[in-house]
């Protein structure tokens, strides 16, 4: 990554400085590998902004797409429907179980949010009016429109929202490294969004159930269920932003279902469309629905929502890991990885911890400096990783072969080594 090999182009960047080009530039995406525009392979352990689970250019994603595109590419879904639409709502019904619930689709994830919110909104309205506040974690991240970014308690997005609903932030306070499983973080948080609901006006929590810019945070085992259950004690909605986790990428379809536990409102992006084309959906419990005003609308609504050609690309990517087992690969090459980091690197000078689930194994590092070198050592070796602050995470797609995944293990082990000895 040579930020002097940077473009002079009028090309701005989200995250970045205007004028920033810094970074790779590639040319080209096969299976799970990356080509930079000097011809250097590298594992792409970042799946593409975590949205190529199946692998850059999976054959029959493209060309289902493609042929949607050529047939009809877009309707405008509140005047009329298209098929490829309904085909979705049912297919991902399926993968949900035959759960009662109704599937809302817009573009991003920090649409689906700002719609799932909506939803709560109106429920809360038809309760009485009251309890508008929501709860989310600290360190959680909902997207980057403004109330998206209002809802985390990050420093590069937190801020107190103009208008808009009072955020209240669950932190995981002393809890830090491997703390953040413990038993005791986990009565720490579920203490603490019991005494939120009880002297708030919150009425709806929204969380991650593993938090990905965060710094790849899993949560305590069984929290999530504590969660569910303060959320049942106090009436109050739970929302899940699986925006990260949904689809695959834990290793199970949706990471809730690890802990057997039911939200009210799943919201999903990342992997639905592997990466062709931007969809994000909201699923809503039909008891949820009941409680809404019959003839009221859902506020929501973009040009491009449900477009059917996106529509086409999520079905035939469902259909694509239902063909290739994706969602057991993921569990399966992910505890591989999470196994040879864990021997390797735990306890070792420089880390502080190494966690995962699924296609996300992140090593925490002492400080965002030595992240950094980890991050470009790893590139130069072949593997192109995730930092966010002093984690980085290895999130690659689920094609990864045995290898492959060995391979990009032995690449951050080394990348980690090398950067700790160079201090
Ligand atoms: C958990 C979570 N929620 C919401 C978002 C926002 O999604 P988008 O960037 O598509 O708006 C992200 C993006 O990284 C995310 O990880």
């Amino acid at each position: 990554m040579n930020p002097r090999k940077g473009t002079a182009s009028a090309l701005g960047r989200p995250w970045r400085a205007p004028r920033d080009h810094g970074g790779p530039t590639f040319t080209e995406g096969r299976g799970a590998w990356l080509v930079d525009r000097d011809g250097h392979r590298v594992i792409d352990a970042t799946s593409g902004a975590l949205n190529v689970l199946c692998g850059h250019g999976a054959g029959p994603v493209v060309d289902a797409y493609v042929a949607q595109l050529r047939a009809l590419a877009h309707v405008d879904m509140s005047q009329g429907l298209a098929r490829p639409g309904h085909l979705l709502a049912d297919r991902l019904r399926d993968v949900r179980r035959g759960r009662g619930e109704r599937f809302f689709f817009a573009n991003s994830g920090s649409e689906a949010i700002e719609l799932a919110v909506s939803v709560a909104r109106l429920y809360r309205a038809a309760d009485g009016g009251g309890r508008t506040d929501i709860v989310t974690f600290e360190r959680g991240y909902h997207g980057s429109t403004a109330l998206c970014q209002s809802l985390s308690g990050l420093p590069q997005t937190g801020r107190a929202p103009a208008s808009g609903p009072r955020i209240h932030h669950l932190a995981f306070g002393e809890f830090t490294g491997e703390g953040q499983r413990s038993h005791r973080a986990r009565r720490h948080i579920a203490d603490r969004l019991r005494s939120i609901l009880a002297r708030s006006a919150a009425g709806t929590v929204l969380v991650e159930p593993f938090l990905n810019v965060g710094g790849g945070i899993r949560l305590p085992a069984g929290l999530l269920g504590d969660i569910r259950r303060v959320c049942d004690e106090h009436g109050a909605l739970l929302v899940l932003d699986e925006v990260f986790t949904g689809i695959g990428r834990t290793g199970a379809w949706f990471a809730h279902e690890h802990e057997n536990v039911r939200p009210d409102l799943t919201v999903f992006s990342k992997g639905l469309t592997n990466g062709v084309c931007a969809l994000s959906a909201v699923a809503v419990d039909e008891h949820v629905l009941e409680r809404l005003p019959a003839a009221g609308v859902v506020p929501y609504g973009h040009t491009m929502s449900a477009s059917p050609a996106a529509c086409a690309a999520a079905v035939a990517t469902l259909d694509h890991m239902h063909a290739t087992d994706a969602v057991a690969a993921a569990r399966d090459i992910g505890a591989r990885l999470l196994r040879a980091l864990g021997r390797e690197l735990h306890g070792t000078d420089g880390v502080l911890d190494v966690r995962g689930q699924g296609l996300a194994v992140s090593v925490e590092l002492d400080d965002v400096g030595t992240a950094e070198t980890v991050q470009q050592v790893a590139y130069g070796l072949g593997a192109y990783t995730r930092q966010q602050g002093a984690t980085v995470m290895l999130a690659p797609p689920a094609c990864l072969s045995r290898d492959e995944a060995d391979r990009l293990a032995d690449h951050a082990v080394t990348a980690v080594r090398k950067a700790v000895a160079a201090r």
